[in-house]
């Protein structure tokens, strides 16, 4: 079988990454092509090097953009080679622009595609990744759901009959990096004092920083909690607090640069908490047992909500600090997998062919 993966943006090379190495160890032909969505050393190589994935067999380059104009260049490109390499599946991942991309590009041509992190709804129409999800999922003729909520999402959709749960690829990559920095504790940036109580906060999405009465919100917010905020910088985030004249060194925030993957596991483990706006930091600070702040309205994760370890607070209103002293009932549930979910995402496509 051959697959060709289409990614772009770092949470995508985090999920490629059990993903390559599950269809290598099953004599499986891997494509990889990245959109150059995110182009930054820190945003993008870094992953590929210390998660131990080959470099894509193709980079498209395209970089920033608006929305139509990254989504429309990437469609053009992916088409071309998606024909020269003509695979068994285009596997697209998760909610960006590239996924959707990879998405519209098979479809047309009539390439089986697969999504996977199917079945995610935040049910807001205003989040350009929702848009994505939605079309991606129903454009895919085989969709890998990571739960079973995201699964009855698609049921009801009409979906199912394409639909497997196949647990989270990134369980499976948590489990596996984290116990290799265990073993071999990653370089923290320097600043980064160890022994200290402190929470790790991020906020990247469109919707929290590119109005800039809502950013200053969040970063006021941050700045005046009582606890000590480690806060890693995505590069929109810099770029809109530069444009809107925002000092993110202000009160209790300390301003990071983003951190490889090793380095973000060993920091969430050694927060007290963590303050986000990313889908995928809030199920690692569970599968880590740190609670989480979730500064939106809605989350795609819910059970990292039900289980008690997950506060949304789109209002900025409730107490950091309050929070992370509460109690977090001890759980053994595992919504996200067992850690082997990109094997059976193997299985579901060989399955189908
Ligand atoms: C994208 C995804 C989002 C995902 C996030 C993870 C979409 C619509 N959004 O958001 O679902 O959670 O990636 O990070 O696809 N930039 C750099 N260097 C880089 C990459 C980006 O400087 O390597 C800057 C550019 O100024 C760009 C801005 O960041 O305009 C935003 O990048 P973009 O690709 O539009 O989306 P993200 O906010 O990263």
């Amino acid at each position: 079988m051959k697959v060709l993966s289409v990614v772009g943006a770092r949470p995508q090379f985090i999920k490629l990454a059990p993903v390559h190495k599950a269809l290598v160890r099953s004599g499986n032909e891997h494509v990889i092509i990245h959109t150059g969505q995110h182009y930054d050393h820190s945003m993008s190589e870094i992953f590929f090097e210390d998660l131990g994935i080959p470099a894509p067999g193709e980079n498209l380059s395209i970089g920033s953009a608006s929305h139509a104009r990254q989504t429309g260049l990437m469609l053009e490109a992916l088409e071309t080679s998606i024909l020269r390499h003509a695979p068994d599946y285009v596997l697209a991942y998760g909610d960006t622009n590239s996924t959707l991309a990879a998405a519209l590009a098979s479809v047309k041509i009539h390439q089986r595609l697969a999504h996977l992190e199917a079945g995610l709804r935040s049910f807001n129409r205003l989040m350009p990744e929702e848009h994505n999800r939605v079309l991606t999922d129903h454009a895919s003729d085989i969709l890998l759901a990571p739960t079973e909520i995201a699964y009855n999402n698609l049921v009801n959709e009409g979906l199912g009959q394409r639909s497997y749960v196949v647990g989270d690829v990134m369980t499976d990559v948590l489990l596996e990096t984290f116990k290799k920095v265990q073993q071999n504790p990653p370089t923290m940036p320097t600043e980064w004092s160890i022994g200290s109580v402190f929470v790790v906060a991020t906020i990247h999405r469109q919707e929290n920083t590119d109005d800039p009465v809502r950013l200053r919100q969040i970063i006021e917010y941050l700045a005046s909690s009582q606890m000590e905020i480690r806060l890693i910088v995505h590069p929109r985030l810099a770029a809109k607090a530069q444009e809107f004249g925002l000092d993110l060194r202000i009160g209790k925030i300390t301003p990071y640069p983003a951190l490889a993957y090793p380095q973000l596991l060993t920091a969430l483990s050694e927060a007290v908490g963590v303050v986000t706006d990313s889908g995928g930091l809030q199920k690692e600070a569970f599968l880590m047992r740190t609670p989480c702040i979730t500064v939106r309205t809605e989350t795609e994760w819910v059970e990292t909500v039900s289980l008690g370890w997950n506060v949304l607070a789109p209002n900025c209103d409730v107490e950091i600090s309050q929070v992370f002293q509460g109690f977090y009932p001890p759980t053994d549930s595992a919504p996200f997998g067992d850690g082997n979910a990109a094997s059976r995402v193997v299985e579901v496509l060989s399955h189908n062919l």
